[in-house]
């Protein structure tokens, strides 16, 4: 049976509920072309026949198209911004922060926030929710055990502080993991939390298309608390941030402007 791209992607969202139709086509294909290729399917039908009957191949087919790389303290002259400016402006005017890492991965995005934070104010009062749309992903986050390449740009102080080495392995404190709501959450269609103080948002949007992208944007806004920030990755920069009532205050951290 001969299928097209498109075939094979509204089938996924059949089985799986993801729309790849909002990430750009020519990358995601490309990509999947790619695995195709490598497999013993060889079609699109084929390969999806074998996705519906193994539930192994159809999380790592999930794990592949999603990209999970990430790192602590992922490009650190952002993160002294946020040390710097952003965290000790939102601390002067609220008491609770209310914080997301949104498309948060492996957990090295939520786990250096709550470390960041823990300069700031006493890690009982840190709550942070991270949510990625891969559930084998939030469960290796869950774990949090890293190699020493993720931890390369985080301040050395706080791998004394926070980690403990097994072999290869560096495992975060527990008081720490703590501080981490991890939940499932799928960007595209899930319903977004509420009056955050700071959305964490980086490395993911890059792959959606600009429609997806502009959705993305508005319900960020909504669900910004008045006067909140939105921090995106360092390649993530919003063209035109105005039409979604954005106020650049650094690069790559935005200001909610005001009610639409
Ligand atoms: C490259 S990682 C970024 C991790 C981290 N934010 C960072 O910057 O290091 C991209 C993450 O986006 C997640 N993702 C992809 N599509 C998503 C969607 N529709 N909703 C939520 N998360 C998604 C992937 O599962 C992956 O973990």
């Amino acid at each position: 049976m001969q299928w097209s791209y498109l075939d094979f992607i509204q089938s996924i969202f059949k089985l799986t509920t993801i729309d790849l139709s909002s990430y750009k086509e020519r990358q995601m294909k490309r990509r999947i072309d790619a695995l195709i290729a490598r497999s013993e399917y060889k079609n699109y039908h084929a390969y999806f026949k074998a996705l519906v009957a193994n539930k192994e191949l159809r999380d790592e087919f999930m794990s592949y198209i999603t990209i999970n790389v990430s790192e602590f303290y992922r490009n650190p002259k952002q993160w002294e911004a946020l040390e710097k400016d952003i965290l000790p402006n939102l601390l002067q005017k609220h008491d609770e922060l209310k914080i997301w890492s949104a498309a948060c991965s492996t957990g090295e995005e939520p786990y250096s926030l709550a470390m960041l934070l823990s300069r700031f104010i006493p890690l009982n009062q840190i709550k942070i929710i991270a949510t990625d749309i891969d559930a084998s992903i939030l469960q290796k986050a869950k774990e949090g055990s890293y190699i020493e390449k993720n931890l390369q740009n985080l301040p050395k102080e706080l791998i004394v502080k926070y980690f403990h080495k097994q072999g290869a392995e560096y495992y975060i404190d527990d008081s720490i993991k703590t501080c981490v709501d991890f939940r499932q959450h799928d960007l595209l269609k899930d319903e977004y939390p509420k009056n955050c103080h700071l959305i964490v948002c980086r490395n993911v949007l890059i792959y959606f298309t600009e429609e997806a992208k502009s959705k993305i944007y508005n319900k960020f806004y909504k669900s910004l608390h008045p006067e909140g920030i939105l921090f995106v990755g360092s390649t993530e920069q919003i063209i035109l941030p105005q039409r979604y009532n954005f106020v650049p205050v650094q690069s790559f951290f935005y200001k909610k402007a005001y009610e639409i």
